[in-house]
């Protein structure tokens, strides 16, 4: 647990009869070296008392806005900021709706909602209210800005009822914030290069032949990057999405040969490329002056050259510690043509999504992926929301980064 020394842990603590383990987290926390602030809804001090906490922690336990006799503010702003990572464990059922829903009526939410730290939630419920449509999603919704689910387990529940809704355990719970620091440590110092979105080439000054990409899983590995504290350069086609990042800095482009010249220049400076932009392979031989009529032109026939490989020439490139990442979109045979790239373009891996699947590929919020690796590792992940996409990208990175 070496990567939680020195971090500083807000524990939310809400009313579950799973609340006792709580003192066993914040044991664990502070034996890796974190330290912890402890706040509490007022549902969770009638599960454990804030005096066992506070022995733990060697901190005052934090659950009203003010201390009754001097009316001292209890400043949720200046706990959300101090924060490296906010761990609600365990999260009620009302607790996950109040996040999810901006409802801020106690000191945990405010400092949920002042938090600028990742976010990670243990929910703790009956099986039942867990399954319902309403937490489903209210969990979607907190996933959705980015928060970490520790998924509940399954198990014998407070009711005497068997199934989904046990928070995990504490030594889980304390060992998916220590990955989440240790896969956040191999970013940090690290400079990445993201190509996305389309490219268009020119026909003539009003047409272009393009493709649908949108940029949506380029923009999202860019962000999930710079998030883990690293430096991103975002070689980036025609879109319409927005950076704001300022670890991220975005250079626009039209064509191929721009987006090429582009990534060229900066590789030579990058720990890592991943190559997500649906770059035109052809271009028309010759682009018109003037705009086409047709009224003069009549029917012609559009000649096409083969545009540069921008993957392959940066894996003519590529250093032995530099890693280079591509995608593949298929449409049929998937495996077999995505290992072919891989190998042909010299990446360390391969991120296949197929036009086959519902949901994954061009311009839609998700994707399915399998990611295919250099030493024959294959993963195959579920339909997720690009965003999740990127990070289970990111974690496979993560083993390479040195
Ligand atoms: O932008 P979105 O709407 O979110 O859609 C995401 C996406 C579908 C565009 C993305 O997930 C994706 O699959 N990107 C790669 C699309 C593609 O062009 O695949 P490809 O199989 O043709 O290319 C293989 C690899 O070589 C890719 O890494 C590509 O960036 C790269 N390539 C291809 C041609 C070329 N001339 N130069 C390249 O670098």
């Amino acid at each position: 647990m070496e990567n939680l020394k020195g971090k500083r842990i807000i524990l939310g603590i809400t009313g579950s009869i799973a609340a006792y383990k709580a003192a066993i987290i914040v044991r664990l926390l502070i034996k890796a070296g974190a330290e912890v602030q402890v706040v509490m809804t007022p549902a969770g001090k009638e599960f454990i008392t804030p005096v066992t906490l506070s022995s733990l922690t060697g901190k005052p336990v934090v659950s009203e806005f003010f201390t009754a006799n001097d009316g001292t503010w209890h400043s949720h702003v200046d706990l959300g900021l101090w924060a490296d990572a906010m761990l609600i464990a365990p999260a009620t059922a009302s607790t996950i709706g109040k996040m999810a829903n901006g409802i801020a009526d106690n000191m945990l939410i405010t400092c949920y909602l002042s938090c600028k730290a990742p976010v990670f939630v243990a929910p703790a419920m009956d099986l039942d209210m867990f399954a319902h449509p309403s937490t489903q999603r209210n969990i979607a919704l907190l996933l959705s800005y980015g928060n970490h689910i520790i998924e509940p387990a399954v198990g014998e529940l407070a009711s005497h009822l068997h199934g989904k809704g046990r928070m995990e355990e504490p030594e889980i719970i304390v060992k998916s914030l220590n990955d989440y620091f240790k896969r956040q440590e191999s970013f940090s110092k690290k400079k990445i290069l993201i190509t996305a979105g389309p490219t268009y080439e020119k026909i003539d000054p009003v047409r272009f032949i393009g493709n649908y990409s949108s940029g949506k899983m380029g923009f999202a590995l860019a962000e999930a990057c710079a998030q883990r504290g690293a430096e991103v350069v975002l070689i980036t086609g025609p879109v319409s999405l927005k950076t704001d990042n300022p670890r991220i800095h975005r250079i626009d482009v039209e064509s191929a040969q721009e987006m090429h010249d582009a990534a060229i220049s900066v590789f030579e400076s990058v720990d890592a490329a991943i190559l997500c932009a649906a770059v035109a392979d052809y271009r028309p031989e010759n682009c018109a002056e003037q705009k086409m009529k047709r009224e003069s032109v009549g029917d012609f026939t559009l000649s096409l050259v083969r545009n540069k490989d921008i993957a392959a020439a940066l894996g003519q490139k590529k250093r032995s510690q530099q890693i280079l990442v591509g995608f593949a979109l298929e449409s049929h045979s998937g495996l077999e043509q995505a290992l072919n790239k891989m190998q042909r373009k010299k990446l360390d891996f391969i991120v296949l999504n197929s036009l086959q699947d519902e949901g994954a590929g061009f311009k839609v919020d998700t994707n399915k992926v399998t990611i295919l690796e250099k030493n024959g590792k294959q993963t195959e992940y579920d339909l997720k929301s690009k965003k999740e996409v990127a990070a289970d990208i990111l974690d496979c990175l993560a083993g390479y980064l040195l």
